[in-house]
């Protein structure tokens, strides 16, 4: 998988920090990858991928590029990501990206999705955690 970093989010129309991935051999769509600067040392961490490249490790491949850059290009103290209490292969792709779990919580959703009354869960890395996987 490769980054055209600065093919942002085209339907959106080009926010920062947020990259295209495709896959080297067919440069096929694979989805994009997130990193928001709060401007207070944490960056938000998400990713969403085209449902045909589900399965392939591209989340976990992409997740980890990303959290490597907050760190190592943006100097970043910490990174952040949430999802759904339920949404098992979001949460394993923190997991593999060195993220862990701190806290689960239970917002309230005007318009809620199935299992969103199991809450929603909130991972971290911080820059310590980081470099202690990547001496
Ligand atoms: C979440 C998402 C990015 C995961 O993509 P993916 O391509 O399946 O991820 P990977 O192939 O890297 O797999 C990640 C891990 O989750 C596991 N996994 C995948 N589907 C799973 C499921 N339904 N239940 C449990 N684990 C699952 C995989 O086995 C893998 O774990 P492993 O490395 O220990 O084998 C993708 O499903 C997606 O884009 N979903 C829609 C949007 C979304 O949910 N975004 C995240 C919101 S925070």
């Amino acid at each position: 998988m490769r980054f055209l970093s600065g093919d942002f989010l085209k339907p959106r129309g080009g926010e920062p920090g947020v990259w295209t991935a495709r896959e080297r051999a067919s440069d096929a769509f694979v989805g994009w990858f997130g990193l928001y600067d709060r401007g207070d040392g944490t960056g938000d961490l998400g990713y969403r991928l085209a449902r045909i490249m589900w399965g392939s490790g591209y989340a976990t491949e992409g997740a980890k590029r990303v959290v490597d850059f907050g760190f190592s290009k943006l100097g970043l103290a910490r990174i952040v990501a949430d999802t759904m209490a339920v949404n098992l292969a979001s949460r394993r792709v923190m997991e593999r990206a060195g993220l862990v779990q701190m806290r689960t919580t239970h917002p309230e959703y005007a318009d809620p999705q199935p299992g969103a009354e199991h809450g929603d869960v909130e991972y971290e890395i911080t820059r310590d955690a980081w470099l202690r996987l990547n001496p």
